[in-house]
């Protein structure tokens, strides 16, 4: 019942935010803006909640997302406006006033401690995507603890052990709330690592210029059967420009989702022009963290310099080998370090290709200090070399392997299909909370064959709180080096074996992150059956853990 949500907010505003990030920067605060066109904005579609968030926050403008050091953190859920690309300032919901919401840096081995406060309508809760949290931390509304009411705080402790890129987001209602801009990068600097000169980081996204429907987000409980799935409509969009889109790459399941929907591509919440540039300095030794927030798959190009692939998932490559005018294929909530010699003084992109027009607002500028622009231009369209993971860097120690005895053995069958007119995405033929659950006891070695049977639905499986060992795919064991995950893509058709031990203890999700297919029924869980959880879910809480 909330029409629009985005769409009637769409305002044209003059200023021109400078906002930089990554934790070399500094400045660009970009208060100051010119709010005259906010007004005469549409509210008759919103729910009493909303409209007092409206009301309170017609005014604010979002800031730069900051670069938070140190060991204790407080994360503010609130609402703001936020200018995604020249001309196109929309409602987002953040942390701490930003989409992205702040990076959170920490050191190998500190105790963490966050403290979220929910300042927004609706209750919210944050999820450590990719870390090995104890259970009881892990973010999830009805599972590991009750969604965060306006007005009340939850504090997430933990410590950090494992270095690498990792991102959190709000977990209740994810499909919607991370499409609202409920996330940020999470960093775990190594104790001894590779230093390198300029470190940064890229969070990848994709939003509806047009405007959503945000399905369910008056729904109350924790009933996630009895949705309905459908109400992605273009109420109110500008039809010519819903029209005029190219659907080349797009999901375009019917009665579903329209994924072509998405047509605003931002890094680290700005498209285009607005997209900071990323300075550097000949000689320099680079690192770019990439992070995908969004639903949709994308295919990063770096111009003009060799690079290697040093982490997925956070987890070091072997060995990597020298790439060049090869593109990174990075699916949703799936993270990439890649690391280069700043050897080649000019100003090259680093964008996303594809046949989708909104790729043209997926770039970012490495701009050599002190030296003007040279002949780079964009070939977003060019089809370039798809790096792949399951044959790059070298062979290395393997935790596990294909032939071994494994304690527990999981078949998912990844699947979309109608049922009751609605489109689900199944595992095993179910949705969530019917899926067969994995169940291990601690110590359990653990392994798990995923077949993609969608004839077009791409599915990004991430397991929480575990990271696994990749071991074949399409029948084939890897080559390369030893790949380690928490978020896999399965193209249509694909079939991966994965591995992994079940060393921490708790109720964990194992669902796919194109949101909207969890959101349909793509999830299930991984229990250990001897774990015993105090917590007891409230019902009133408004639960929705997918
Ligand atoms: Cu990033 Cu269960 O999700
Ligand atoms: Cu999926």
């Amino acid at each position: 019942m909330t029409n629009g949500w985005k769409l009637k907010s769409i305002a044209a505003i003059g200023a021109i935010a400078v906002l930089l990030t990554g934790c070399f920067n500094s400045g660009g605060n970009s208060h100051g803006m010119d709010h005259s066109n906010m007004n005469g904005m549409d509210h008759s579609n919103m729910n009493m909640g909303q409209q007092q968030d409206r009301q309170q926050n017609k005014n604010n403008t979002a800031a730069k997302p900051a670069v938070m050091t140190g060991r204790e953190f407080t994360l503010t859920a609130k609402s703001s406006n936020q200018d995604l690309a020249p001309g196109k300032t929309l409602p987002v919901w953040t942390f701490n006033n930003s989409v992205p919401g702040p990076e959170i840096r920490v050191k190998q081995g500190d105790p963490i401690k966050v403290t979220l406060k929910n300042e927004l309508p609706e209750p919210v809760s944050i999820h450590w995507h990719g870390y090995p949290v104890p259970n009881a931390m892990d973010g999830i509304p009805g599972v590991t603890q009750n969604a965060v009411q306006r007005g009340q705080t939850f504090t997430y402790k933990f410590q950090a052990n494992v270095p690498g890129t990792y991102w959190y987001h709000s977990h209740q209602d994810s499909v919607n709330q991370v499409d609202r801009g409920l996330y940020g990068a999470f960093i775990v600097e190594p104790k001894d690592g590779t230093k390198v000169d300029r470190d940064y980081t890229l969070v990848l996204d994709e939003w509806m210029s047009a405007g959503m429907n945000m399905s369910g987000s008056s729904t109350r409980g924790a009933n996630m059967s009895g949705m309905n799935h459908s109400n992605m409509n273009m109420s109110g969009s500008n039809d010519k420009e819903g029209k005029s889109l190219d659907h080349g790459r797009m999901n375009m399941d019917n009665g579903g989702h329209d994924m072509s929907m998405y047509d605003l591509f931002t890094i680290n919440g700005k498209s285009g022009s607005l997209v900071n540039k990323l300075p550097v300095k000949k000689g320099e030794k680079v690192r770019i963290r990439l992070i995908n927030a969004g639903y949709l798959t994308h295919q990063i190009h770096l111009h003009g310099h060799e690079f290697k692939i040093t982490a997925s998932d956070g987890q070091p490559i072997h060995n990597p080998g020298i790439l060049k005018d090869s593109v990174v294929t990075i699916a949703p909530g799936e993270r990439y370090d890649i690391e280069f010699e700043a050897n080649n003084p000019g100003q090259w992109l680093i964008e996303d290709h594809g046949e989708n027009k909104a790729v043209a607002g997926m770039k970012a500028v490495i701009a050599y200090e002190g030296v003007a622009a040279g002949s780079d231009k964009p070939n977003d369209k060019e089809k370039l070399p798809v790096v792949d993971l399951t044959r790059y860097g070298q062979a290395g120690k393997m935790n596990f392997t294909l032939d071994q005895k494994y304690a527990m053995e999981y078949t998912m069958n990844l699947n979309t299909e109608m049922k009751n007119g609605d489109m689900v995405y199944t595992i095993n033929g179910k949705t969530f909370p019917e899926t067969e659950p994995i169940k291990v006891k601690k110590g359990d070695t653990v392994k798990v064959r995923l077949v993609n049977n969608s004839k077009t639905d791409d599915h990004p499986m991430h397991l929480h709180g575990h990271f696994f060992q990749v071991l074949s795919k399409n029948g084939k064991p890897l080559e390369g080096s030893p790949v380690i995950k928490d978020t896999l893509n399965l193209k249509p058709g694909e079939e991966y074996v994965v591995a992994f031990e079940a060393d921490n203890e708790g109720n964990w999700m194992f669902h796919c992150h194109d949101l909207h297919h969890a959101s349909a029924g793509m999830v299930t869980e991984l229990k250990y059956t001897d774990y015993k959880t105090d917590f007891i879910p409230d019902p009133n809480a408004g639960n929705k853990p997918e």
